[in-house]
């Protein structure tokens, strides 16, 4: 089966090099279709090129966030993106593959694409990094999911991360409301609500759940406006040292 491979983006300094680490993870990956959905309201040319010379199989998505959404705090980050993906899944009557949501700042072990390919309907596993416990994922006990370790539960059915599941598409397509609704923190938790998900069901993977073989790091980003330094080249305090 293909792995459907769901990233959202956005335009922001750390776009590019966050997108060239991910495809040169990706490029190590057979049988791989990347969905790019990028928050913007079009598919521009650079973008396309870019994605082009990396030579992965790819579809680029517009996927821009409603603009009611973007002022509330916290915003519903890559939501608008992952919709645009589930549709375009649902436009193509895809029924043979495994889905996984694959931010564009996360690390992905090679291993982790092996062992979620043979989804059957959800699997689960470990993510790194995630808030105060540094890591989030199934309890397993005698090769079944019998419960969570997460360091924010607040009441969900399912406190995972999106990136510690993976959901085959014929499984995925006998439900026709799958949906992602744009509640900050509960997207994980109301996408597999969506899809009728029973714990007997999840299938634990990376050695019954105690292995890491994703990580939520995060770049660290400075949103210094370029103007400013131009300003300073216009003021005649240039950075430029004793030139
Ligand atoms: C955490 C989770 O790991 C995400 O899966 C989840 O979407 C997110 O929280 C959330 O719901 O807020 P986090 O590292 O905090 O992720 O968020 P980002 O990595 O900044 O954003 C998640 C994804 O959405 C990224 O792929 C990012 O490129 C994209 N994004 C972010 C947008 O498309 N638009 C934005 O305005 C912000
Ligand atoms: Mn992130």
């Amino acid at each position: 089966p293909v792995i459907y491979f769901v990233t959202p983006t956005y335009p922001r300094r750390e776009q590019i090099p966050e997108l060239t680490r991910l495809a040169h993870t990706l490029l190590h990956v057979p049988r791989i279709h990347w969905l790019v959905a990028n928050d913007y309201e079009r598919c521009d040319t650079y973008m396309d090129m870019l994605l082009n010379r990396f030579g992965i199989p790819f579809t680029h998505l517009s996927s821009p966030m409603p603009h009611k959404f973007r002022s509330t705090k916290p915003a519903p980050r890559g939501v608008a993106n992952r919709r645009a993906a589930l549709q375009w899944i649902r436009q193509h009557n895809l029924t043979n593959g495994v889905l996984y949501f694959g931010d564009d700042d996360n690390t992905y072990d090679l291993r982790l694409f092996s062992e979620i390919r043979q989804t059957q309907r959800v699997s689960m596993f470990p993510v790194g990094l995630i808030a105060d416990y540094a890591v989030s994922g199934p309890v397993v006990r005698d090769g079944k999911v019998v419960a969570f370790l997460d360091s924010w539960v607040a009441g969900r059915r399912w406190p995972v991360d999106m990136a510690g599941f993976a959901v085959n598409l014929a499984y995925m397509s006998l439900y026709p409301n799958v949906n992602m609704p744009y509640k900050p923190g509960y997207e994980e938790d109301l996408f597999l609500r969506s899809i009728g998900l029973h714990i007997d069901q999840i299938e634990p993977r990376g050695m019954n759940c105690t292995e890491v073989l994703v990580w939520h790091t995060q770049t660290k980003s400075k949103k210094a406006p370029i103007v400013r330094l131009e300003k300073k080249f216009l003021d005649g305090r240039s950075n430029l040292g004793a030139l």
